[in-house]
């Protein structure tokens, strides 16, 4: 592992880790060291709301720092839910016994950057027989409609009322069992339909549900709690309400979309990362495609390591749900395929939206040309959506210094990899959205031996 290199000119890098927003970074060094990843921030979140569910205490244990986690505790804490640091560092103690209904502007004023708000409705619904929906926030990478959620509500037996305000939700009959098909398996919206049917009164039967690892996690959270659900084939969920739940104690699966970023920076800089906590069986996917871009791993009882077996290659990838390729994974694997021999392809089949960060790509030398409407290409795995981007990167350019404003979490981290890989210097902006996601990302880099000061 190399030894740290920030320079004496600024406040050291960790001290700053809670505020600093810009960062000048000097790239062109391998990475290189050993990370470790907490629980999944898109499971330590829900797993939060689930709490307010039960009737004792719940503990969550390897919850990541992360701003969203704070957003979420937040808004726990202004619906009555005391939230109690354990003590051992990531262990989080909910007792939703003194729950209470909050007021919209609180609820507005705690929200921040967030979705994980809209996942309130199901338990405040049950809990107290109403909720609120702030304007949501989270990364801006497409529409991001909640349709799905809406009419899921409404099937529960749910009204939807809509003001200036925002919107309200009330269940003035309770809630009952539904059947319930999307249109396409959302994470969050089948995450809506968990939290709701646990509670609600009969069967509820949820067709083309999202099975993303971090749900099945959810599921086990909810069945520590008394709930009954059956995982059945082909994207079916059935949910048999039960009357009375129970706090759980649960240690969160491991970010899988952290553990690739760091595998993506070690292939980018040509570095040598140790993954810790990082497991096999989650990034199946992933790791097909890690190593047909030239990249090397091995697999250790207590994670990964990753580093490159020669020449990078082009590859041709399209992001899907779950057991294919997340679309959080494509962000940091371009920075690598800009240092690849040839033309790789990215078809982004989940939003509409998400290769805005590539524009800062091309301003440091990157070849990328972005096809708004997608691109035809043979023997497509993935339908195509009337949705779908396709990135074309033509590579290897070297890449250089730049001045460049981060745009949402997973571009963000992207930025500064493709800093770390760049000669010369880069100023890095607004790189506080990183921390929604990327849990001590200035010390984590520290360690890898990353060249960089925290300037603003
Ligand atoms: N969609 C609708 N209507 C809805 C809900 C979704 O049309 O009511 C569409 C979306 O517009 C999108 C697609 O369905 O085109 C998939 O969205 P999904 O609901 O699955 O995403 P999400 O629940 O909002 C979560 C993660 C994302 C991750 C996606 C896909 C959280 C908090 N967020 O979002 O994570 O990309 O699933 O796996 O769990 C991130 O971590 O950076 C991030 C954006």
């Amino acid at each position: 592992m190399k030894t740290l290199l920030n320079s004496s000119t600024g406040p050291s890098p960790a001290a700053n880790e809670a505020s600093g927003e810009t960062l000048a970074i000097r790239g062109g060094q391998p990475l290189s060291g050993r990370v470790e990843v907490k629980g999944a921030k898109n499971l330590a979140t829900k797993a939060m709301v689930a709490a307010l569910l039960g009737e004792t205490t719940s503990t969550l244990r390897d919850v990541p720092g992360i701003s969203d986690v704070g957003v979420v505790r937040s808004l726990l804490e202004v619906h009555g839910v005391r939230v109690v640091d354990g003590e051992e560092e990531g262990t989080l103690h909910l007792d939703p016994s003194g729950a209470v209904s909050a007021h919209f502007e609180e609820i507005d004023a705690h929200a921040g950057a967030s979705r994980i708000p809209i996942l309130f409705c199901g338990p405040l619904l049950h809990l107290l027989g109403q909720a609120y929906i702030p304007d949501l926030g989270g990364c801006r990478i497409g529409d991001r409609p909640i349709n799905f959620h809406m009419d899921a509500l409404r099937a529960f037996g749910a009204v939807v009322e809509k003001s200036y305000e925002g919107i309200r939700i009330t269940a003035p009959d309770g809630l009952h069992g539904a059947s319930i098909e999307f249109p396409y398996p959302s994470v969050g919206a089948t995450e809506q339909v968990l939290l709701t049917a646990v509670r609600a009164t009969g069967t509820t039967e949820l067709r083309n549900a999202a099975i993303e690892p971090e749900i099945m996690d959810l599921i086990a959270v909810l069945q520590k709690m008394g709930a009954i659900i059956s995982v059945e084939p082909n994207r079916t969920i059935v949910i048999e309400g039960v009357s009375k739940l129970w706090g759980y104690d649960h240690r969160c699966i491991f970010d899988r979309n952290e553990a690739a970023s760091w595998a993506c920076a070690a292939l980018a800089t040509d570095g040598d990362i140790f993954v810790g906590g990082a497991r096999q069986q989650e990034m199946l996917t992933f790791l097909n495609v890690f190593r047909k871009v030239g990249g090397w791993f091995d697999v250790h009882e207590d994670g990964i390591q990753f580093r490159r077996a020669g020449a990078l290659k082009p590859v041709v990838v399209e992001t899907d749900v779950h057991p294919g390729f997340m679309t959080d994974w494509q962000q940091p694997l371009i920075v690598a395929l800009t240092q690849a021999h040839g033309e790789s392809v990215v078809h982004e089949t989940v939003y509409e939206n998400r290769f805005g960060f590539t524009q800062a790509l091309v301003k440091m030398g990157a070849d990328i040309v972005v096809h708004p409407t997608g691109i035809d290409a043979p023997g497509r795995r993935v339908p195509r959506r009337a949705l779908e981007q396709a990135a074309v990167i033509n590579g290897p350019t070297p890449l250089g210094g730049a001045d460049i404003i981060v745009p949402d979490l997973r571009g963000g981290y992207s930025h500064v990899i493709a800093a770390l890989t760049a000669e010369g210097e880069s100023t890095v902006r607004n790189v506080g959205i990183i921390r929604r996601g990327y849990e001590k990302l200035f010390t984590k880099l520290t360690t890898l031996g990353a060249d960089f000061d925290v300037i603003g």
